[in-house]
């Protein structure tokens, strides 16, 4: 069974129990998270509050962690880097902690900081693939799927369904899916919302409203990065509450 929430509002324990779950945040969490573990950040530590944030990073040991994230699209004060995927380059962050502050991504992520997920991987445009593999492995096959996307302040948004619907298009695709899957009313939807934009994903982001926020903050160059389907290998995932690379093969 695949189930979407179109937004992390009202979402439960029993909505996500053994279930592999898929957080969503295209514009721009997600893309950075993947972007940072591909160059070789040791881990993504996603904090809520821009106090507790500078707390975790005061612990850890001088010049290993970095304070990243971003309030109303911009940098945070005192903060080393905003949210712009490509500040996460290798020279960067290769060996580093990031402790991950966004206003939707690491609410999202910290909803589900929950003992009873099986599983919680990180999808934007550029991993979708290696999301769908890890998902279709025979021994996740018994698993439901619930994608979560972060959407904006509880909000729906474009450019996270769409993206649902890429991933479940992708799965429906599998050769490995012998045995079909079964579709919520939410799913449905982002698959059929994913193929009117087919082809032109550009196109979507730019005319999401999150999108068009970030074009008016001089961001166009990241809404590039985020629609580049399958530009990365890496694979996020949740172990103690910290985002690594998942080991999976
Ligand atoms: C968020 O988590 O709200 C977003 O990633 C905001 C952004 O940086 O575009």
């Amino acid at each position: 069974k695949v189930d979407v929430f179109l937004t992390p509002a009202g979402i439960d324990e029993h909505h996500l129990r053994d279930r592999i779950v898929v957080i969503i945040d295209v514009l721009r969490a997600s893309t950075s998270i993947v972007m940072a573990l591909q160059n070789g950040a040791k881990e993504v530590i996603p904090v809520e509050e821009v106090e507790k944030a500078l707390k975790i990073a005061s612990s850890l040991a001088k010049g290993q962690a970095l304070l990243c994230g971003e309030r109303n699209g911009q940098k945070i004060e005192g903060f080393n880097l905003d949210n712009s995927p490509e500040a996460y380059d290798e020279d960067t962050v290769k060996g580093k902690s990031l402790v991950y502050c966004s206003t939707n991504g690491s609410k999202t992520l910290s909803l589900t900081q929950s003992a009873v997920i099986k599983d919680l991987l990180v999808a934007a445009f550029t991993n979708i693939t290696v999301v769908k593999e890890y998902i279709v492995k025979p021994e996740n096959a018994e698993n439901h799927l619930a994608i979560i996307c972060a959407g904006k302040s509880s909000r729906f948004s474009l450019e996270d369904t769409i993206c649902a619907g890429l991933l479940i298009d992708k799965l429906m695709a599998d050769k490995k899916n012998q045995t079909g899957y079964i579709l919520s009313d939410t799913a449905r939807a982002a698959k059929i919302l994913y193929e009117q934009f087919r082809g032109n994903e550009l196109g979507a982001l730019k005319e999401s409203e999150h999108g068009r926020f970030l074009i008016s903050l001089g961001y166009e160059r990241d809404i590039e990065v985020c629609a580049k389907i399958d530009s990365s290998q890496a694979l996020p995932q949740l172990e103690n509450g910290v985002l690594k690379l998942s080991k999976f093969e």
